[in-house]
């Protein structure tokens, strides 16, 4: 696992405006999915959460670190997000080409274009970097193996060293990466026929066909142990190392469990009263993006963060 993000650089709230007009968000975001915010962590760089900011007609990328408004250049279009350690990519409007940004520095690397093949489905895990021909469904990875190509993906989601997808054919799901939590958690999932799927750090979590929620993986922390619900009670996912959150259907307020093994868990009362469009998750923490006024609020273990 990689360095966890320090308790310490987490002590005061953030509350973040990114904008009155962000892009309507992804149907499920995390630590490693598609999203129009994204969390970079990073144990000698404090965290930077980025979003897409959608009011003018250039949906540009903005972050947030250590109390500072960063402008990212090049001052594109971009249509989803996605952190990991240390780093974030975007992939711009059009799905044509893939950019991902050092968080020290915010120095940028093209990693990807092409004039005919866009990409979708962006995810990037701690380290690998993830996302889905367009037209194919066939997952390629940066820093990490990609799938056999005769899988063609619904949607990936990337994990600590790992990624995994649902399959066109069945919707069953496939991981990859070689990591020992990798075949724990397709193991347990094994023949569920999946409409979503999101991973954190060593578990990943998803919503059946029949709408159950079910979550596999490591649970040294509660994280699998998902509360009792109705089918289809729950839209977006977040999970993090040892944690997991879900925004309910109905009236959009957030459901975490798991956390730390000697505290009650991460269930928040904090965010008992916020309805949230979109959440993410960090290694410790969550932030969302609210519905009353899109702003993005983060949230850990002992109540709001920053
Ligand atoms: C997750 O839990 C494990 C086992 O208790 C612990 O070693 C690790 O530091 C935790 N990770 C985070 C980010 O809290
Ligand atoms: C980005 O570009 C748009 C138009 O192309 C411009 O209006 C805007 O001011 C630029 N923003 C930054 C931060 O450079
Ligand atoms: C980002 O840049 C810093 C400073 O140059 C370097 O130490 C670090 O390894 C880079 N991080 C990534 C994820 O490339
Ligand atoms: C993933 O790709 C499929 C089609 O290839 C698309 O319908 C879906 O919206 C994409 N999801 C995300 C989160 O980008
Ligand atoms: C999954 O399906 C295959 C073939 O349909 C079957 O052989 C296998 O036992 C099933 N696995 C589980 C865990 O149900
Ligand atoms: C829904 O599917 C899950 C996983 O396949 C299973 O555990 C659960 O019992 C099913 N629930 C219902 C109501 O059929
Ligand atoms: C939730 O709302 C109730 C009533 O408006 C208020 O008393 C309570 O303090 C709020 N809780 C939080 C955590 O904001
Ligand atoms: C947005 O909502 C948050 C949470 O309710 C609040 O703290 C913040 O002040 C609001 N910001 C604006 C600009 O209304």
């Amino acid at each position: 696992m990689k360095t966890p993000l320090s308790s310490t650089t987490i002590t005061f709230i953030i509350i973040i405006i990114i904008s009155t007009t962000i892009s309507p968000p992804q149907p499920v975001t995390s630590l490693g999915s598609s999203s129009t915010i994204a969390i970079s962590y990073s144990s000698n760089s404090a965290t930077t959460v980025c979003g897409i900011i959608a009011g003018a007609s250039t949906k540009r990328i903005q972050c947030y670190k250590q109390g500072q408004i960063v402008s990212i250049q090049p001052n594109l279009s971009y249509e989803s997000i996605s952190g990991g350690h240390g780093f974030f990519c975007g992939l711009r409007s059009g799905g044509f080409s893939l950019l991902c940004w050092n968080t020290t520095n915010f120095h940028v690397k093209r990693i990807y274009y092409s004039s005919t093949h866009r990409l979708t489905n962006l995810t990037v895990g701690n380290s690998q970097i993830c996302a889905t021909q367009a037209n194919s469904g066939v997952a390629f990875c940066w820093r990490f193996v990609s799938p056999e190509v005769a899988w063609n993906f619904l949607t990936i989601t990337s994990g600590g060293g790992f990624s995994c997808g649902i399959l066109e054919k069945n919707n069953a799901m496939r991981c990859w990466g070689g990591s020992e939590i990798e075949n724990v958690i397709q193991t347990q999932f094994g023949n569920a026929t999946m409409l979503s799927l999101v991973a954190g750090e060593s578990h990943a979590c998803g919503v059946t066909k029949n709408g159950t929620l079910i979550c596999k993986g490591r649970n040294v922390a509660g994280q699998l142990d998902v509360p009792p619900h109705s089918a289809f009670d729950f839209s977006t996912l977040a999970l993090g190392a040892n944690h997991s959150c879900a925004v309910k259907r109905k009236n959009g307020l957030v459901v975490c469990w798991g956390g730390k093994p000697e505290r009650s868990g991460f269930d928040s009362g904090v965010m008992n009263n916020e309805s949230f469009e979109s959440i993410v998750a960090g290694l410790d923490f969550t932030c969302g993006l609210t519905t009353k006024n899109l702003s993005v609020i983060c949230w850990g273990q002992d109540g709001p963060v920053g």
